[in-house]
């Protein structure tokens, strides 16, 4: 297996597959239900946070913890990095203290960076163009409620092209089931991206400017912010652009009646969805949020561990 886990296409079908179970293993291991499971005792997890999180950031540190390791965080006002110490140099030091490495940043490239000059596994929490531990932790939560047939299911994604939807396209292509997305003009899935799913996932990967086009008999309905981290001053043109892609009562009619309704967050409630939607008997949305925990420790006992789950 890889050293890393940048992006979804950096493991196998057969790997993704071991992390959904063992994540389901894990769940039922929860100290709060009495577990006391310890296997990265003494490792250590730097976390480089130079965006916001809550979700990802208590995630990684609690998984961490309850796994009997360590996380720290590292951000840019309170270390080096904020004053131009090159990743290059961030990333040798820190494998010389820690186990592993977690980075949420801006460009991609400095994800990419990172995991070339550590020695220890570097995990994306995040990027402008993937969010891939938000991914897999989404499609557990849809072998959870839908069980282990989630390849026929029909996955569609609402609004902005950006690195949740990437992610979801490599997740689709990487394990095979149909995905169409519906995104306004000039404000699509990254084009790279695109072309190795049509190339590699045919026609199951569709991209419209239709939302209902893209909810026709859908079983998951995904959506997440207009504007995302970094793309604050957008904000407005971004509103005026979106119009008709809010996941709301009447676009959700339109797919299956058992349809699941997800969202990442944090939402902006009258904006991508409404209100009603988010807090409806269709939305998954907490039980998403808390997944991330369950499957982040399996990405980090893999990963941390020695590439193997019995070793
Ligand atoms: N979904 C997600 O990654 O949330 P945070 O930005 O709070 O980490
Ligand atoms: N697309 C969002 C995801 C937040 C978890 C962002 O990058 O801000």
């Amino acid at each position: 297996m890889k050293k890393d886990f940048i992006s979804i296409y950096d493991l196998t079908p057969a790997e993704i597959e071991t992390i959904l179970h063992k994540a389901a293993e894990i769940k039922g291991m929860h100290p709060a239900a009495g577990g006391t499971y310890r296997p990265l005792e003494g490792k250590a997890l730097a976390m480089v946070f130079e965006k916001p999180s809550t979700r990802t950031r208590v995630s990684f540190e609690v998984g961490m913890y309850q796994l009997g390791g360590h996380a720290l965080s590292l951000n840019p006002q309170e270390s080096q990095l904020g004053r131009g110490e090159p990743i290059a140099d961030t990333a040798r030091v820190l494998s010389r203290y820690v186990d592993g490495i977690m980075i949420r940043t801006f460009a991609h490239t400095r994800v990419e960076e990172m995991a070339r000059f550590a020695s220890i596994p570097v995990i994306n929490g995040l990027s402008d163009l993937l969010h891939p531990c938000q991914i897999l932790s989404d499609i557990f939560t849809i072998t959870e409620k839908r069980g282990d047939n989630y390849r026929k299911l029909k996955v569609a994604y609402v609004g902005d092209g950006n690195n949740v939807a990437n992610s979801w396209i490599n997740g689709a292509v990487r394990l095979g089931f149909a995905l169409s997305l519906a995104c306004p003009p000039g404000y699509g899935p990254d084009a790279q991206i695109l072309a190795r799913a049509q190339a590699e996932g045919g026609s199951r990967i569709i991209l419209t400017h239709d939302p209902q086009e893209a909810v026709e008999q859908a079983h998951v309905i995904n959506t997440d912010v207009w504007a995302s981290m970094g793309q604050e001053k957008e904000q407005a043109k971004r509103r005026k652009a979106f119009q008709g892609y809010q996941v709301n009562a009447d676009l959700l009619s339109r797919a299956r009646p058992d349809c699941l309704v997800m969202h990442c967050l944090p939402a902006h409630r009258g904006e991508e969805i409404t209100n009603e939607v988010l807090e409806g008997p269709q939305s998954v949305v907490f039980d998403q949020a808390e997944n991330r925990l369950h499957v982040q420790k399996a990405i980090l006992i893999l990963l941390l561990g020695k590439g193997t789950y019995d070793a």
